[in-house]
């Protein structure tokens, strides 16, 4: 049989939300990142992390990097993102820099082939209200992801069935 995972990182619930969804679409397991269980028991790994200034989360990145090669050796590899202006150039950059999700993407993209994955081309970004505090107040882009955006990455995730047949 074959067996779907979604492993997010999330600093204030925003990617967590998106995970949820993705998950219920596609009817896999979810997990947070420090949870994954052993991954050679899964043939699609939907993977996803938060944005820290134009990067994805350093402890998304610490713990890719610390991966064991088996563990996503030849494995169909998603990847989602959540950002607060995932359309936008980096803060203070202008358009010939780029859009951050194109930017931290390349980055994911680097950080999972390094260890053997196969980067599905489907691919997710959904905006997400910024926090300065984890769980504080809003204080930019407020309510997102919302009621349309988790309804896309429910889609999304159901869309990424065919990668199990
Ligand atoms: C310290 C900090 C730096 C951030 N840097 C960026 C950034 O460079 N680009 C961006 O699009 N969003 C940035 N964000 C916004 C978050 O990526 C966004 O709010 C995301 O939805 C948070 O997800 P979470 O609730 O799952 O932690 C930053 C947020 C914080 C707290």
């Amino acid at each position: 049989m074959t067996k779907s995972i979604v492993i997010y990182n999330s600093r204030g619930g925003n990617t967590k939300k998106v995970a949820i969804n993705i998950a219920e679409g596609l009817g896999a397991e979810l997990v947070q990142y420090k949870k994954m269980p052993d991954l050679k028991d899964y043939d699609l790994i939907v993977l996803g992390t938060w944005v820290l200034a134009g990067n994805p989360s350093p402890h998304w990145k610490k713990k890719i990097s610390k991966l064991d090669p088996e563990q996503l050796k030849g494995k169909n590899a998603v990847m989602f993102i959540c950002a607060g202006g995932p359309d936008n150039p980096p803060l203070g950059q202008g358009p010939e820099a780029g859009i951050i999700k194109d930017l931290v993407f390349e980055l994911m993209q680097k950080a999972l082939e390094d260890k053997g994955a196969k980067i599905a081309k489907e691919r997710l970004a959904i905006p997400g209200t910024f926090r300065f505090f984890r769980f504080g107040p809003g204080t930019m882009d407020k309510g997102h992801p919302n009621e349309e955006e988790l309804q896309q990455a429910k889609k999304f995730g159901e869309s990424l069935n065919k990668y199990l047949k």
